[in-house]
Parts: C-alpha cells; sequence; structure tokens
C-alpha cells in the first residue's frame, strides 16, 4: 500500500488531494488543526485515513509534536518512505502594501507557510525515516509576480520556493518541486474575492472574474487535477518552482 502524507487536510486543496489519494488505494496520513468538517464522512470514516492534530505556528513545540505523531503512525500503521510528502497548509495573512504590513505579521506567515515546513522536513529526513520520494511544496504565482497587495503571503512562497530548492541540493536522493497550483475556489478567495478595495489591489478583480468557471476549480475537483500531475513533476530538475498551468510549455532550462 502507498503512502502519502499531505498537511492542511481539513478543508480546500488539502482536502481536496486526500479524497483522490483515497480513491486510488493510498494510505493517507494528514495534519491540520481541525479534522475534515462533519460533512466529510468519505474521508473521516475511511479506514486507510490517518489524521492527527497539529497546529504549525506552534513552531516552539513542532518538532516534538510531530516527531510524536510520525512514531505513532509507524507503530501503529506502518508508516513508512511516503510517495509523496505534500506540503499545502497555508494561511494567506490580509491583502495589504508591504510598507503597512509589519513584521509581526509577516512573522505569523512564515511561521506556518515556510518555517513549519522546514522543521517537518527535517523530521522527515532525520535518519530514522529514510524518504526517496516526492516533496511537493504548494507555492503559488504570487511567489515570483511580486503582485501588489500579496504583500507578506508572496515573501513567504517566495522563501518557501528557496527552502525547496536548496533541499533539492542537500538531498538527491528526494525529488522537490514548488508547484503553484493555480486558482481553488477554497476559503482563501472567500476572503480574496470579497476584498472591497479592488482599485487598490486589481489582482482581486481577475479572481471575481474566474470564481464560478473552469479557472478556479472546486478542492475535490481541483485535487484531482493536481494530483494526476505530480508524477510528471519529476520531468523537470529537482528544487524547480513549476506554475501547473505551464506544465505543457516546459522550460528548458528546468528539465532534466
Ligand atoms: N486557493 C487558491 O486559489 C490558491 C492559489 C494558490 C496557492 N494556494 C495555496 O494552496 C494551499 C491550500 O490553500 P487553500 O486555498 O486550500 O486554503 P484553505 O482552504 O484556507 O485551507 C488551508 C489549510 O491549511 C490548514 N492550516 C492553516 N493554518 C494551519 C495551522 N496553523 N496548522 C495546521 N494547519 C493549518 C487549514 O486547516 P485548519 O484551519 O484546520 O488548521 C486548512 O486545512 C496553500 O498553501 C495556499 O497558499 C491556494
Amino acid at each position: 500500500m502507498k503512502h502519502v502524507f499531505i498537511t492542511g487536510v481539513s478543508r480546500g486543496l488539502g482536502y481536496g488531494l486526500a479524497v483522490h489519494f483515497l480513491k486510488n488505494q493510498y494510505h493517507v496520513f494528514g495534519i491540520s488543526r481541525n479534522p475534515p468538517d462533519g460533512d466529510s464522512h468519505a474521508v473521516l470514516d475511511n479506514p486507510a485515513f490517518h489524521f492527527h492534530p497539529l497546529d504549525l505556528s506552534d513552531l516552539s513545540n513542532l518538532e516534538e509534536n510531530f516527531s510524536r505523531i510520525l512514531d505513532s503512525w509507524k507503530n501503529g500503521h506502518d508508516f513508512a518512505n511516503p510517495e509523496f510528502v505534500v506540503l499545502n497548509a497555508g494561511i494567506l495573512g490580509g491583502l495589504g502594501d508591504l510598507r503597512n504590513t509589519s513584521l509581526e505579521e509577516i512573522q505569523r506567515i512564515m511561521d506556518v507557510n515556510v518555517w513549519a515546513n522546514k522543521i517537518m522536513l527535517d523530521v522527515l529526513f532525520a535518519e530514522s525515516f529514510p524518504m526517496n520520494g516526492q516533496v511537493i511544496a504548494i507555492s503559488s504565482g504570487v511567489s515570483v509576480s511580486g503582485t501588489r497587495g500579496w504583500a507578506g503571503y508572496g515573501l513567504s512562497k517566495a522563501t518557501l520556493n528557496m527552502i525547496i530548492k536548496l533541499y533539492a541540493a542537500e538531498k538527491p536522493e528526494v525529488h522537490f518541486t514548488a508547484l503553484a497550483p493555480g486558482l481553488i475556489d477554497t476559503a482563501m478567495q472567500d476572503y480574496l474575492c470579497g476584498y472591497p478595495d479592488t482599485e487598490k489591489f486589481p489582482a482581486a478583480i481577475r479572481l471575481r472574474a474566474a470564481r464560478g468557471t473552469a479557472d478556479m476549480p472546486h478542492p475535490v475537483e481541483a485535487g484531482e487535477k493536481i494530483a494526476i500531475r505530480f508524477r510528471d513533476l519529476l520531468r523537470y530538475k529537482s528544487g524547480s518552482y513549476v506554475d501547473i498551468r505551464e506544465m505543457k510549455s516546459l522550460c528548458v532550462d528546468n528539465m532534466l
């Protein structure tokens, strides 16, 4: 039985990915602060779904808490060498200009979107837990676009891209990708599409226009579309940033 580890499985893309992998006979090991919500019986009642609550913003205890969860999964469910580690959990923070964004707010976003992922990867890569599958960190187009308004979030995803590149250089036996997943109709979009000041942050207008269209699928649909491209990522050099919307036109520099 194949294993996948996904962060942020309670809702949104992480939930959609969990549904896809369960349908495809994987054991899904998932964390988030909350379990998938009460309507999500297809996931919660599936014996191949192994959930543990974990708060990724609690960095001071994360190494210990995550190690404990891994131990319980290893002992109880033979969790080992996952084919995919999907670092999906993320927070947006509020839209705002960088000059109006406090260091505290940036740090809050960085803790969840960046440093928690570093801590979890270091635990996963510890000698007692060999791994040679794929690590896929869910990034965003704004990690490279510098779109006005996505200040702390853009910084965090750009740093995540670099973390993935650095680990790729350090761990040749694992394949790493920072993957921009395209638009998905999740709680994050509830906030963005409802943002009132579109004059200041016009990118929000494009999001509103995409909502309800094929350009912004629902999480379960998106989870499937995205997950079936995971193995294609092996065609890119480990450590690449890849935007799923551009996967057909592969950049030669990035290819193996
Ligand atoms: N939606 C889009 O259009 C879009 C576009 C580009 C990139 N992305 C990226 O895709 C990923 C998923 O986004 P989404 O839209 O699915 O977001 P979402 O619906 O807001 O879901 C976020 C997930 O992250 C978990 N999470 C948040 N804070 C956490 C914490 N402190 N500890 C543990 N888990 C935490 C949440 O679970 P709990 O609240 O239960 O903890 C939830 O399961 C993110 O990395 C996001 O940046 C999304």
